[in-house]
């Protein structure tokens, strides 16, 4: 199984970055590969033409030589995710939000009309991970943010966990445990 943890994170120290550090500590705990995907270099949808550009037919991005076109292939090669931000204005950070604008119209746009091929991501779990590290409002509403790109996209959430600066000790800790029950195979809707 090869993990990818997808993070708006763009500090290398703080509340966000000891979250994605306890879950590379628990795939690997689980015997998976996990590679950490970061997009701060990546630019905003363009939102070509009237509304749609070639993401509608192609499910590529006309601009996809700033780095997204290889971060769409590594999305495809993946069998389970970890989605990751910093809570910013009650949101995902910005280069999350801008990466999965793009990467929603590429692999939702798949399924349009029935019958075309699934979007890279359908099927495939999602841990879904949240710190508002300030206020410790807007979790909700950035959790939801992330939800519905998993329900456009197909993919299947498996947890959703808000981690703050009151409670990311025990929160550490059942992050770690999630990462690794996913790499270990265990699948959202099987009772324990
Ligand atoms: C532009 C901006 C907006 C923010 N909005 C929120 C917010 O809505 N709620 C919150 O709890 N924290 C907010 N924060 C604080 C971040 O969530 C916090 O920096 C983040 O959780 C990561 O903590 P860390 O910087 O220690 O990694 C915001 C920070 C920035 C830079």
């Amino acid at each position: 199984m090869k993990f990818l943890i997808i993070s708006g994170n763009p500090k290398k120290d703080g509340l966000c970055h000891g979250a994605e550090e306890e879950l590379i500590r628990g795939f690997a705990e689980g015997g998976a590969d996990c590679e950490v995907l970061t997009l701060e270099k990546l630019d905003r949808c363009h939102v070509c033409g009237d509304g749609w550009g070639i993401c509608r037919e192609q499910h590529r991005c006309a601009f996809g030589n700033d780095g997204f076109s290889a971060a769409q292939e590594k999305v495809k090669a993946a069998d389970a995710y970890c989605f990751i931000t910093p809570v910013y204005w009650a949101e995902m950070a910005e280069a999350l939000k801008n990466f999965f604008d793009r990467l929603r119209r590429c692999e939702a746009s798949r399924q349009f009309g029935g019958g075309g091929d699934p979007s890279a991501l359908a099927g495939k779990q999602v841990l879904l991970v949240a710190s508002p590290g300030g206020s410790g409002n807007g979790l909700l509403s950035c959790l939801e943010q992330m939800d519905r790109f998993c329900r456009h996209t197909g993919a299947v959430i498996f947890d959703y966990i808000g981690i703050n600066r009151w409670n990311n000790d025990y929160k550490k800790e059942a992050l770690r445990a999630a990462a690794r029950a996913l790499a270990q195979g265990r699948k959202a809707g099987e009772t324990l």
